[in-house]
């Protein structure tokens, strides 16, 4: 069966003090950290990369579940393996032709490989990754267009994580962008069970009760 993941985004956090806002979320009862890669070219934004992974790691022991918004992510299995990410999870819009190899190498270095897709790609696209022998392990869905926080959820998304729960019921399947108390109950009963929350937790009065809400609609 799923386990629910509640991962805070944090993008929505004070970069400035990286390491304070993990732990923060972690005492809140955050289950991973959501680390949102942006390289100014797959999106119009530019985030962090892996020199500021690898000082996050040494604050602390959490998993780090590494979105890649970004056009080349073969360019970042290496430094990110060794900066000490758990998860990379890249799109399936730039890897076209090297997911077999590029699945391989995440592996190698350690880290667990998913698949995101971008509100207007097809649910199919990623199937093959899937059904793979070696497959990725978690499936991304947008439910915004990907590079900002704080955008509005696209419930129309929740059709792609129903085919793809269906199909795969021990399958990791995440949603990222609009989550919170108003939208998680689509997300949850669609069958998402990984939920990527920023602008929600961070902009709550008390985060540790919206983590808690998220993470009870999921195992209901
Ligand atoms: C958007 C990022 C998201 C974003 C979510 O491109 O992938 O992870 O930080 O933020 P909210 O929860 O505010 O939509
Ligand atoms: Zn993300």
């Amino acid at each position: 069966g799923v386990t629910p993941k509640i991962a805070p985004s944090m993008l929505s956090s004070d970069f400035a003090n990286l390491a304070s806002e993990a732990n923060r979320m972690l005492d809140f009862g955050a289950d991973w950290l959501h680390m949102d890669i942006m390289d100014g070219h797959f999106v119009p934004n530019l985030t962090i990369g892996a020199p500021v992974i690898e000082s996050l790691r040494k604050h602390t022991k959490a998993y780090l579940d590494c979105h890649l918004m970004v056009t080349n992510p073969i360019d970042y299995v290496e430094p990110l393996g060794k900066a000490g990410a758990s998860g990379f999870t890249f799109h399936v819009e730039v890897s076209k032709e090297n997911w077999q190899e590029l699945i391989q190498r995440i592996k190698s270095k350690g880290m667990r490989p998913g698949v995101a897709l971008k509100p207007g790609t097809a649910i199919e696209e990623v199937y093959p990754l899937v059904d793979s022998e070696n497959p990725v392990e978690m499936v991304l869905v947008m439910t915004v267009e990907p590079g900002f926080g704080g955008q509005k959820f696209m419930p129309e998304m929740m059709d792609k994580v129903r085919v793809l729960r269906k199909m795969y019921p021990s399958l990791d399947i995440e949603v990222d962008g609009g989550l919170g108390p108003s939208t998680i109950e689509m997300a949850a009963s669609a069958g998402a069970n990984c939920i990527v929350a920023g602008s929600s937790v961070f902009g709550a009065p008390e985060p540790a009760a919206v983590i808690s809400l998220m993470r009870k609609s999921v195992l209901e």
